[in-house]
């Protein structure tokens, strides 16, 4: 299905040297007269159908169903025309489509500004007529599967491109920078999850001053980042995760004012937070995890917008600053693996629908914030391995849709709030070595999501409820080294019929004193269903 009659575009304007070339040339422009007349776009309508014969053969797709030729083309699922009949746009996302993209033919689609093949199976060869695609404005070809192919070598000829997604393609090789020199009008650059040789930040996308969009991640950078970054004002978003960046953060990000999300996590950078970060108040994603930063948060405190704040695995240390309390917006603090001290703001995550906190392996000290689940959306309380003190807010009793509840490693006491114990969605309890007293509560009864129950080194008292064989998802159990009495680890094995393994385990805790203590050494449970 490759046979191509000469396009409009293509006609050959040759001197006439002989008589087919003019009977045919005649042939031509009663051809022309006719769908003039008829106003039909004859030569949109072939392409298309050859592109549908070409990817049809190896697709299986119902794309193409309403591509008939008794049907008007401007009506075909994916095709948009103007008023002219011509077609302006082909968008077949999420469509199936295996095989090659046919551009030699498409790229004859005079008006054609709008490509999107987004999210389907295409792969090489690909991109050896996309020059010809010259009034493209947009086009999106991510999330394919052009595996071991290379980028094209020249795109410069798509010199009105505004929106260009090649992420997630596996694409290889270099990217030409040269050509974004052409791309002036870019509005969106995505280039991301690609397997491109590595690179250092390329100075040709440091002069597209209209870019609101960049991802640049996982695809091979190497390097700083550039100063002139801060020429890119009208960025909006900006990803450079999981790349190899080294060097300080510029301290001309500051000049970022519109950036609402800013991605560097999973590089290689150091240093601090640079000053400026305080002026990007419309900030609200801001990701740095994974790298090696370090001093305090002192430039987040204006940034009042933030959403969502992921600074894990870093060498950052100071308080969190107060202000993080008031922000009203905030869903997602994640800061675990640093060296943070002092107490958490006490209003944290009570405004909006906050659902993560992972302050993980700190130096925290003081309460535990009482209200992160006021609106009834958290999910995620991950507090461990810091110096909590205080008790387990009984606020958390009501908080039904909390999964996982890890308070593990730290200095709490008091009693746990009986409704803890019966959350319905939690998956995980793990409130182990602290000074935690009292008993378990008959309210696990309602536990049923809960799988494992860590509990071992605190001061727990009383019997094992018999109502915890109602939680019936139950798998690991530990509650050595409490002050549970024996009767209850009888009543333990009895109920969930006869565990086969059943293992002493006992943890140094931090308190040697309790070992003067009568404490049950019984134990650890794995019940195997
Ligand atoms: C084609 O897709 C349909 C569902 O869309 C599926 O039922 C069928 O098995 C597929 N055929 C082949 C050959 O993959
Ligand atoms: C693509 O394939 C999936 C699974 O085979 C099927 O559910 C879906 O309907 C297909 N989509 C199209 C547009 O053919
Ligand atoms: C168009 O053609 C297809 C198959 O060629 C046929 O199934 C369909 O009924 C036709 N539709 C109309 C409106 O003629
Ligand atoms: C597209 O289809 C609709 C009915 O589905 C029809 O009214 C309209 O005229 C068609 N458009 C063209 C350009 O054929
Ligand atoms: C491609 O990049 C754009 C912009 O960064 C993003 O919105 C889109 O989700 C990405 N697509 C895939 C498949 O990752
Ligand atoms: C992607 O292409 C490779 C060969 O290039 C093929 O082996 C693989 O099955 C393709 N994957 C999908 C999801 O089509
Ligand atoms: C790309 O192609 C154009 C002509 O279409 C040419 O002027 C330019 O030098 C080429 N660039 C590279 C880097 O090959
Ligand atoms: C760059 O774009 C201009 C129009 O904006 C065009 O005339 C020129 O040919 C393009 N350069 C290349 C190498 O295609
Ligand atoms: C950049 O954007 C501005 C405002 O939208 C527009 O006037 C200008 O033409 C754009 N620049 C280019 C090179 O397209
Ligand atoms: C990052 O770059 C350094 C040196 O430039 C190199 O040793 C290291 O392997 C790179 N890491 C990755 C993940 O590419
Ligand atoms: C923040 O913005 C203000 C006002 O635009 C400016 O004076 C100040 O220098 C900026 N701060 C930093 C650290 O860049
Ligand atoms: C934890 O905090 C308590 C009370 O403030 C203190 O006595 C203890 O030494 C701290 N423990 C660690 C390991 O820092």
């Amino acid at each position: 299905m490759k046979s191509r009659r000469p396009t409009k575009f293509y006609t050959p304007f040759h001197p006439l040297y002989d008589m087919s070339w003019l009977s045919l040339y005649s042939f031509y422009l009663i051809f022309c007269f006719f769908s003039l007349l008829s106003g039909i776009q004859t030569d949109d309508l072939q392409i298309l159908m050859q592109l549908k014969s070409s990817l049809l053969e190896t697709s299986n797709t119902s794309a193409f169903i309403s591509w008939e030729t008794n049907k008007s083309m401007c009506n075909f699922t994916g095709i948009t025309c103007n008023s002219d009949g011509f077609v302006t746009e082909i968008k077949l996302s999420y469509q199936n489509l295996t095989g090659v993209l046919p551009l030699d033919s498409i790229c004859h689609l005079q008006s054609l500004e709008k490509l999107s093949f987004q999210s389907n199976y295409l792969h090489c060869p690909i991109m050896d007529h996309l020059n010809n695609c010259v009034n493209l404005q947009f086009l999106d070809l991510s999330n394919n599967n052009f595996t071991g192919c290379l980028v094209p070598a020249n795109m410069s000829s798509l010199s009105k491109l505004q929106y260009l997604y090649l992420n997630k393609s596996g694409f290889s090789g270099t990217f030409p920078w040269k050509s974004l020199q052409n791309m002036t009008g870019l509005v969106h650059l995505s280039l991301g999850d690609n397997l491109f040789n590595p690179f250092s930040f390329p100075k040709e996308v440091l002069k597209l001053t209209n870019l609101t969009w960049l991802n640049l991640s996982n695809c091979g950078i190497q390097g700083t980042i550039p100063a002139e970054i801060g020429n890119l004002k009208e960025l909006i978003n900006l990803e450079l995760y999981l790349n190899n960046l080294t060097g300080e953060i510029p301290i001309e990000i500051g000049n970022l004012l519109n950036l609402s999300w800013l991605d560097l996590s999973d590089n290689s950078f150091t240093g601090k937070l640079p000053a400026g970060l305080r002026n990007l108040t419309k900030l609200e994603k801001f990701d740095a995890s994974r790298n090696y930063l370090e001093g305090d948060l002192f430039e987040l405190r204006f940034l009042n917008n933030l959403v969502s704040l992921q600074l894990s695995d870093n060498k950052l240390s100071g308080h969190v600053p107060a202000e993080l309390g008031k922000f009203k917006k905030l869903e997602i603090l994640s800061v675990s693996r640093n060296s943070f001290t002092g107490p958490l703001p006490q209003k944290l995550g009570s405004w909006a629908e906050f659902y993560i906190i992972d302050v993980s392996k700190n130096f925290f000290t003081g309460p535990i914030p009482p209200d992160m689940c006021k609106q009834g959306t958290m999910r995620y309380l991950l507090m461990l391995q810091n110096n909590l003190t205080g008790e387990i807010p009984a606020s958390y009793a009501n908080c039904s849709t909390l999964r996982f509840f890890k308070v593990n490693n730290n200095s709490l006491s008091g009693i746990v709030p009986a409704g803890i114990w019966g959350l319905p969605n939690v998956y995980i309890i793990d409130i182990a070595l602290n000074y935690i007293e009292g008993p378990i509560a008959s309210d696990i009864k309602n536990a049923k999501s809960l799988a494992q129950l860590f509990a071992s080194n605190n001061r727990l008292s009383g019997e094992l409820p018999a109502e915890i064989s109602e939680a019936t998802s139950l798998d690991s159990i530990q509650l050595n080294d409490n002050e549970l009495s024996v009767m209850t680890s009888k009543a333990l094995l009895l109920k969930h019929s006869m565990p086969s393994k059943m293992k002493k385990k006992k943890k140094k805790k931090k308190d040697t004193s309790r070992d003067a203590k009568q404490n049950n050494k019984v134990i650890s449970v794995k019940i195997d269903k």
